[in-house]
């Protein structure tokens, strides 16, 4: 049936989603190597994120689609705030905080959109799925909201440390 349909492409997207969102946080994960407690936090909701890949996975199954290959629009809009881990830009932690904050509102704001509809077509096994989705996406933005503070805090105060030291190196000139 249509609807059905319209639903199995809104998990799909969603299933995109959650795997672009992976592989940023691998690598998100990763800058945060010299901060354990933003890294562990990290990495706990990376294996999240691949339950959550699972569960919207059985539960396309479960409405007779299949997941689809093809990068969707969503997914695409997701994938940009992927990062490749090398030579860290000064202030990589901060900007890997609020694009990881917003995708995590992405993702609620989805979540939400798809319990909706469970409710809407009383299929009671999508919205619970949702709703447990939903509660560790908003878990982890609350985690990052905490954690941003000090994330901005530690990059102002390396950056004046760095700087310190560039007034006290003999070649001016070489500084930015
Ligand atoms: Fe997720």
């Amino acid at each position: 049936m249509a609807h059905t349909e319209m639903v199995i492409a809104w998990l799909n997207d969603a299933y995109g989603m959650e795997q672009s969102i992976t592989h940023v946080l691998e690598n998100h994960a990763k800058d945060a190597k010299d901060h354990p407690q933003l890294q562990s936090g990290i990495q706990q909701h990376l294996e999240a994120t691949k339950r959550h890949a699972d569960l919207v996975k059985q539960q396309i199954e479960r409405l007779g689609g299949s997941t689809s290959t093809v990068k969707t629009a969503m997914s695409h809009v997701m994938g940009m705030g992927q990062s490749v881990s090398t030579g860290m830009a000064k202030d990589e932690l901060v900007k890997n905080a609020l694009t990881d904050y917003a995708t995590e509102h992405m993702e609620i704001a989805s979540y939400r959109a798809l319990q909706t509809a469970a409710m809407d077509l009383g299929d009671q096994d999508l919205a619970r799925t949702c709703e447990t989705i939903m509660a560790d996406e908003m878990a982890m933005a609350q985690f990052l909201e905490q954690n941003l503070p000090t994330v901005v805090s530690m990059t102002l105060q390396q950056q004046m440390q760095a700087h310190m030291g560039d007034q006290t190196s003999t070649d001016m000139s070489a500084q930015p």
